[in-house]
């Protein structure tokens, strides 16, 4: 094998991995966390970025969110198609493995997966945050 077959063969590997790590046109290949139920203390330091809006705070696989100073919104961590953790810049996510994004409600806005985030139930009673779904 020359130089250039060799090449040409590894760049059509290399088609052919991100092709099958990217054929997400039925929803999504991994699945949301279930039967999650957990609670987020907003006097634990290790969530003060909730205090403010367009912070987060990621646990159980699932990611928190202030839409402002005092609401929140939860959504499922791993991305649909291949289950890389997703991240969040302050109005929507993105995936860092194949760029999908999403915005702030979970709805997909590109990339190569047709799902949404899977929403979780958020209930605020003074400062805890209880997520379950
Ligand atoms: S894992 Fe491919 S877009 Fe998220």
């Amino acid at each position: 094998m020359n130089r250039k077959q060799f090449l040409s063969t590894g760049a059509l590997a290399t088609l052919a991995v991100c092709l099958g790590a990217c054929k997400d046109d039925e929803g999504g290949n991994t699945s949301a966390p279930s039967g999650v139920n957990f609670t987020v203390d907003l006097n634990d330091a290790a969530n003060a970025s909730l205090k403010s809006t367009g912070g987060s705070v990621t646990k159980n696989g699932v990611v928190v969110i202030a839409l402002t100073s005092s609401t929140y919104a939860a959504f499922q961590a791993n991305c649909p198609l291949a289950g890389t953790t997703i991240n969040y810049n302050g109005t929507g996510f993105r995936c860092p493995n194949h760029g999908a994004t999403f915005d702030s409600s979970g709805n997909r806005t590109s990339g190569p997966t047709n799902s949404n985030l899977k929403r979780y139930t958020v209930a605020v009673a003074g400062n805890i945050i209880t997520i379950t779904g």
